[in-house]
């Protein structure tokens, strides 16, 4: 397995602030890293650092097998950054944004503009494209953000939070536009506070939390990592609700959670196998269940966990 990233031991300081405290990351060529963590806990630093847009204080980074201290022009080449907040000149258009970018890039006049066309075709901005980017929606314009990083044909795609503040419909589109990317064997670094943001494009997820890394690994080992599995069972009749409740509590040694509203008893249980003795012992006493699922937590019940209260505060809802 190639390593497109390979960070070790990351460290950055301002003042007293630790914005990075020792983080270790690692991305496969080709795929998806999702770097989850609430605000503050060091996502955009460490895509700084990796961008070498900052130096970090201590540790080591190899982008590409290059060196971000000892060959940041080298990185510079491999990669393309949409950054957490716009990039692009509000006051040009669509096309004069991307042609910028390309004469800077190297590009003659006319290969410029074919790059250009190209990207907003790609983008779905064709019919924008000479308008002033002022009067772009916030969809429109992070699609035009990403189209600036990817001018150059960068092998490894750093996006920060690229859907931060867009309405459900343009994040979908943004997902899609992502996939297309990693289709097309690009490696990307996709840093987010949404766990189904994560849970939809990463092949892994590092949760961040106050400068470190909490947790890592693909969304169902995630899962896993916290708390097993969830039995639920609803009693078809209300009545039943307390001696299932002391069945369960019988096998599991925790007493359910009872939802009084619902009739839906909640129980954590270690070791899957216990469903059919339930089963059983529901049978037995001749209890019918409208409701008996197994489930995983979800990512956000993951996230709490690991990460505390504070971090759900700070999570936009
Ligand atoms: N240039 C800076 N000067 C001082 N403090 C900084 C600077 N950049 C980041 N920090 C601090 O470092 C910590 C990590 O910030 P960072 O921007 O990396 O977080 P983040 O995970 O990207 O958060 P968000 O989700 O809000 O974008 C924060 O406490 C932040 O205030
Ligand atoms: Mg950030």
């Amino acid at each position: 397995m190639s390593l497109a990233i390979q960070a070790e031991g990351l460290v950055k300081r301002y003042g007293a602030t630790t914005a990075l405290d020792g983080v270790d990351l690692e991305v496969p060529t080709g795929s998806v890293l999702g770097v989850l963590g609430p605000n503050g806990a060091g996502k955009t630093t460490a895509v700084r650092i990796l961008a070498t847009l900052i130096r970090p204080d201590e540790g080591r980074a190899l982008v590409g097998g290059r060196d971000v201290l000892r060959d940041p022009v080298g990185v510079r080449a491999l990669i393309g950054l949409t950054g957490q907040y716009a990039s692009v000149d509000e006051d040009l258009t669509g096309t004069e944004n991307l042609v910028l970018i390309a004469r800077l890039l190297d590009h003659s006049r006319a290969q410029a503009r074919i790059r250009a066309a190209e990207l907003l075709e790609r983008f779905g901005l064709t019919e924008a494209a000479g308008r002033a980017v002022k009067t772009y929606s916030g969809g429109m314009r992070r699609r035009l953000d990403l189209a600036a990083s990817l001018v150059g044909r960068p092998e490894l795609i750093y996006l920060d939070e690229p859907t931060t503040g867009l309405d459900p419909h343009a994040r979908n589109e943004m997902w899609q536009v992502v996939r297309d990317l990693v289709a097309d064997g690009a490696t990307v670094l996709l840093t987010t506070q949404y766990l189904e943001e994560a849970d939809q494009l990463a092949d892994r997820i590092t949760v961040f939390d106050h400068g470190r890394v909490v947790a890592g690994g693909t969304a169902r080992e995630l899962k896993r990592q916290v708390g097993g599995q969830t039995l639920q069972v609803r009693p078809t009749v209300a009545a039943d609700v307390r001696e299932v409740a002391r069945i369960l509590t019988e096998l599991t040694g925790i007493v359910p959670d009872a939802d009084p509203a619902t009739g839906l008893l909640t129980t954590p249980v270690a070791d899957p196998a216990l469903v059919s003795t339930v089963v059983r012992r529901l049978e037995d006493a001749g209890i019918t269940a409208d409701e008996l699922a197994l489930r995983l937590p979800s990512l956000d019940e993951v996230f709490l966990a690991l990460t505390g209260d504070r971090a759900r505060e700070e999570v936009p809802a």
